[in-house]
């Protein structure tokens, strides 16, 4: 996943009327290109009527919010990997700082999700990212670290080659309050070189996305920030004309 990736997560927005749409505006103002990958992540109620939608448009690819560790079983109101797979995703978020501050994901689960996520043929795209008190005691680096190494302690080498990371502050979420890029840079940079150690060569084929507060005004800056491999948009990603403009910036 090099080429710049613009992700949107709608989080829990946009039913399947809505989605579709969405979906009919965003194709109709937005054309195939091959130089980045667009991704939209709608709620798993509308995930088969997304599939569905983008059946003709394999340039744009479709992910699940989140997925349950398990492929199957008594998991009340879960969406297992295989399902999401079934309805034409090819992405599964994986700890989003939501699931993990108001659902109570831990690294333990992240690590559990991302591989299920590879099991079913998805391609993993875990969020990390420190909270205010953690960027005020100086440990964003060692937090977003432990998140990393979490999240890729169940994969081989070569499924963390083809996967996705997003650096998102937590105190940068939905809050109006970006990253500076500089500082994104040097978030993404430690994780670029932990994947090195990991991974060596191959550490370059990991697109790691900037997400918080994102919008068409401020995402061609943080995209031009050494390090920095796309975005991952909530709010401004709502609207299929803006976020048409941000998945061409
Ligand atoms: P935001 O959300 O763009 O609304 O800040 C980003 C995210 O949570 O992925």
């Amino acid at each position: 996943m090099r080429k710049p990736v613009f992700a949107a997560n709608w989080k829990m927005n946009h039913g399947p009327q809505d989605t579709r749409a969405f979906l009919t505006r965003f194709l109709a103002v937005y054309p195939p290109r091959d130089d980045r990958t667009v991704i939209v992540l709608p709620p798993a109620v509308s995930l088969a009527v997304a599939g569905f939608a983008l059946r003709d448009r394999p340039d744009v690819q479709l992910g699940v919010q989140s997925i349950h560790w398990e492929d199957k079983g008594a998991f009340t109101g879960e969406t297992s990997a295989p399902m999401a797979r079934d309805c034409g995703a090819t992405v599964a978020l994986v700890g989003h700082s939501e699931r993990r501050q108001l659902f109570g994901e831990t690294d333990d689960m992240t690590a559990r999700k991302c591989a299920a996520a590879v099991r079913a043929g998805l391609t993993p795209l875990l969020c990390v990212g420190e909270r205010i008190e953690e960027r005020d005691r100086g440990i964003t680096l060692a937090v977003v670290l432990r998140q990393v190494k979490a999240g890729l302690s169940r994969l081989d080498k070569s499924h963390i080659a083809s996967m996705a990371i997003a650096y998102e502050p937590v105190w940068a979420i939905g809050t109006g309050k970006t990253a500076r890029p500089e500082d994104a840079t040097i978030v993404h940079t430690a994780i670029r070189r932990h994947l090195r150690e990991v991974i060596t060569s191959r550490a370059e084929d990991v697109a790691i996305l900037y997400g918080g507060s994102v919008t068409a005004e401020n995402a061609a800056e943080l995209l031009a920030a050494p390090e920095v491999n796309g975005l991952l948009v909530g709010s401004a990603s709502l609207d299929a004309d803006t976020w048409a403009r941000i998945a061409s910036t």
